[in-house]
């Protein structure tokens, strides 16, 4: 007899879930056939840990351990990273077809093994089957199919670029699987090899990955797993044979890790985490906020760094959502992560569990309305339930504090600006969502969010054509697509070797014998002779402040010396609040970035170019008088820097984006945007042209900039303030600050409100820059003792 309930009838009375589990099979098996237990895949073959310590790793929806596995030291990294050093030259040099067809097998490998995978990576770390077979596996997939294409066209589509060697890459739990695909398959088609760092809850889909890499075929070395802590992720940040650390995790670990690799040399790229902000505007159709909700915060139990989890909403609509929300919430199924109709899983650890649950208690303490559904979670494993905040103000730890949890914080809004306003408010910036049925509002408020991806009335949709990536403290570096390319590439200029010790080896050397005519040149900057009853008259330079020429705060001026040693003239002594005058000037002209479009800024720049031809002899002479370089070599400094001036006020109208062919509905637009305000250290050789190379491709892609001119020659750049101020650029676009480059270079690097430093000089003055620049994640770009030829020219790296 049937039990009741289990009917045909019965079940289409109530539409009850029946359960649905996935086998968890042939994942134990794989763990099975290896004892339990594992070591590093290192060199091509599995390795022990040099120490033996084993940790164990958890599945979380049951609370019980899976296996165990190494815990990485100094001597497995050294090992690992000697393997992938062994392995580059090899890897680097096979032709673009054979990085392709490896990678193409590695596509086909995730495909033939995607139940495998899922079934581990549900196990490992507690997310639905749902998601890893529907959602990660296909990407992973997709990831190595689309990075195929970009090794077959490397040396076409990115001529005179090399990889950059041995490449560290540390890696969290949210994703674990996916993660790897990001990281590797760009890595391995431009021609880098590999040490990668799972992290500590999840190694096991890695392990699994490097196990059928090997098998597949891919060279020994190129790929290698090191399993451990944070603590093995410190030493493969620090390993000092590593060319670049790709990291994706926490804010706070990120921070750490552009501190330690400040200086080194080490390229980094940081994709850390997110408050993101969801938009909905009260025309939009309320039935697809809700699905999109339930994928913004829902889906990986809210563990997903670009995770929607501030829903900003428009008044008029904000009650009937709220009412929508909770009974969707109401429907969702939390439960075995292997049932194949459940939509929430376990919370990856304890620890991950007691974060959400200390920062829920936080909110409802500062006065936010808690709801959660009426039924219970299980009780075995580490689940929590959907949860959704409404009388969230916009201070409340709840609204800024990235939770990593299905927590939702829910806030109101009347306008566009006050969405806009409030979306902005946080210092993360990943992503968001913009839903309205209105074209016109959607293209306007999107480019004004502040976040590295915007979606428009969809959400946490994905695509290897597409750059992922944040700015401010969400990190910096793309990941997918052309522009995650660059990350893993190097101008083959900079291969050159080039010592540690900063461009300040180039400066020309006093020359004993200095010519003695040189202060005939100089006749513009004082009179050398003036009348015996008349004081001379003082020919200082002052700093370029919004628009103005200003005096230096402290008053002070420093004398510029010829090579001969004698007193060419002074510049102002900058400081501190100097700097922090200039960036706020240059903050005021922001606007420059959004409001001029790129055929005014194209304009300006070839009236600077005009104005600087008519004085080019007066200008050769100065630079001649400053280095001694000899007049035929200052004249052609003046005609490169011109040149230089036109090439980016072509490119001015011409940086523009793409439209990525993704398999999704819909488009997909990659626009660059303006960094913001950026710092800028010149070099000290080619003091006209290396000034000019920093601040016209700022300018043009609609940046406003601090500049110091170099130190030892600044007058060529000092003197371009009164071309500047004659050539219609707005007040505030470029400043010009004088002085102590390394000091000053170092306040910009501290200062909030500046979002990027580009830092051309000594290698102290870079660590020092990358050091300080981790305190609000601005991106840094140095160059130490590498002269690029000056007629290379291309706009700056994205
Ligand atoms: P985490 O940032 O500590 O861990 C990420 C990875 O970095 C792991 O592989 C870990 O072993 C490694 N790591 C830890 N300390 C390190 C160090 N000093 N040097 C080098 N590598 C190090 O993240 P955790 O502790 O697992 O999660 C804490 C919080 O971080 C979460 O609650 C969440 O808010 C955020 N998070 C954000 C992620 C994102 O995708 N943006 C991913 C994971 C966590």
């Amino acid at each position: 007899m049937e039990r009741p309930g289990t009917t045909v009838a019965a079940i289409f009375e109530t539409m009850d879930y029946g359960p649905a589990p996935e086998s968890d099979a042939p994942a134990l098996e794989w763990i099975e056939r290896h004892g339990g237990e594992f070591g590093h895949f290192i060199g091509g073959r599995w390795t022990r840990a040099a120490s033996g310590a084993l940790f164990d790793t958890v599945n979380p929806a049951t609370a019980r351990p899976l296996a165990r596995v190494s815990q990485g030291g100094p001597a497995d990294l050294d090992a690992a990273v000697a393997a992938a050093r062994a392995a580059f030259p090899a890897w680097a040099a096979l032709p673009g077809h054979a990085r392709a067809r490896h990678l193409y097998a590695l596509a086909r490998e995730v495909q033939k093994h995607s139940r495998l995978f899922a079934v581990l990576e549900t196990l490992d770390n507690g997310k639905p089957i749902r998601e890893t077979r529907d959602l990660d596996v296909p990407l992973v997939a997709r990831h190595f199919y689309h990075h195929a294409g970009w090794a077959q066209l490397r040396d076409s589509e990115f001529p005179g670029y090399a990889p950059l060697g041995v490449v560290g890459q540390i890696i969290p739990w949210n994703f674990p699987l996916l993660m790897v695909a990001w990281k590797v398959a760009p890595a391995l088609a431009a021609g880098n090899t590999v040490v990668l760092k799972p992290a500590e809850f999840t190694p096991l889909t890695a392990l699994l990955f490097a196990e059928i890499a090997g098998q597949a075929g891919l060279p020994a070395g190129v790929l290698n797993v090191v399993t451990g802590d944070g603590e093995t992720g410190k030493l493969l940040v620090a390993h000092p044979d590593v060319d670049k650390i790709a990291f994706t995790g926490s804010t706070e670990v990120g921070r750490a890790i552009r501190r330690a690799t400040a200086g080194t040399g080490k390229k980094l790229t940081l994709e850390l985490g997110g408050k993101s902000p969801f938009v909905v505007f009260d025309d939009a159709d309320l039935d697809s906020v809700v699905e999109g909700v339930v994928d913004a915060i829902w889906f990986n139990q809210g563990q997903v760094c670009c995770a929607g989890s501030r829903l900003l909403v428009q008044e008029g609509c904000t009650e009937r959502l709220v009412a929508k929300l909770r009974a969707r919430m109401e429907k969702l199924r939390v439960g075995s992560p292997l049932d194949k109709a459940v939509d929430m899983g376990a919370i990856v650890a304890p620890v991950q569990l007691e974060r959400i649950r200390t920062l829920v208690d936080q909110g409802v303490a500062e006065g936010a309305t808690l709801w959660q559904p009426s039924w219970a979670c299980p009780t075995e494993g580490y689940f929590y339930p959907p949860t959704l905040f409404t009388d969230v103000s916009p201070a409340a730890t709840v609204a800024q504090v990235e939770i990593f949890g299905p927590v939702l914080v829910t806030m109101t809004f009347r306008t566009p600006a006050e969405a806009v306003a409030l979306a902005n408010n946080t210092p993360y910036g990943l992503a968001a969502s913009v839903w309205t049925e209105n074209i016109n509002l959607a293209l306007d408020v999107a480019p004004k969010l502040k976040a590295g991806v915007v979606w428009v009335n969809c959400t946490n949709v994905f695509d290897a054509a597409s750059g992922f990536g944040g700015y401010r403290e969400s990190g910096f570096g793309r990941e997918g697509g052309r522009e995650g390319m660059w990350e893993y590439l190097k101008p083959r200029w900079e291969m050159r070797d080039a010592g540690s010790e900063g461009d300040t080896r180039s400066v020309a050397p006093i020359p004993a014998d200095a010519p003695s005519h040189l202060a005939s040149r100089i006749s513009h900057l004082a009179s050398p002779l003036p009348p015996p009853d008349l004081p001379p008259i003082d020919r200082t330079y002052k700093l370029f402040i919004g628009g103005k020429q200003v005096r230096p705060d402290q008053g002070y001026a420093r004398p510029v010396l010829a090579p001969d040693g004698r007193v060419l003239g002074e510049v102002a002594e900058g400081n501190r609040k100097d700097i922090r005058n200039a960036v706020e000037a240059a903050q005021a002209a922001r606007e420059w970035g959004r409001g001029a479009a790129g055929h005014t800024r194209a304009q300006i720049l070839y009236y600077v170019a005009e104005n600087l031809a008519r004085r080019a002899a007066e200008f050769a002479d100065l630079i001649d008088a400053m280095t001694a370089c000899g007049h035929a070599p200052a004249a052609a400094e003046l005609d490169a820097t011109i040149a230089r001036l036109f090439t980016y006020a072509a490119w001015a109208d011409k940086y523009d984006g793409a439209v990525h062919p993704v398999p999704l509905r819909g488009v997909t637009l990659a626009m660059n945007e303006p960094v913001g305000v950026l710092g800028l250290a010149a070099p000290e050789e080619a003091p006209l042209l290396g000034f000019v190379s920093l601040v016209a491709p700022a300018i043009a892609a609609g940046n406003t900039a601090v500049a110091i001119p170099s130190e030892a020659h600044p007058l060529a750049a000092a003197e371009l303030m009164s071309v500047l101020e004659t050539s219609d650029l707005p007040a505030g676009v470029a400043n010009i600050v004088t002085g102590a480059k390394d000091a000053l270079a170092k306040v910009l690097a501290e200062h909030d409100d500046v979002e990027g430093v580009w830092f051309w000089g000594s290698a102290a003055g870079a660590r020092v820059v990358e050091e300080a620049a981790a305190a609000n994640m601005k991106r840094t770009w140095v160059v130490t003792g590498k002269a690029r030829a000056a007629s290379s020219c291309a706009m700056p790296p994205r």
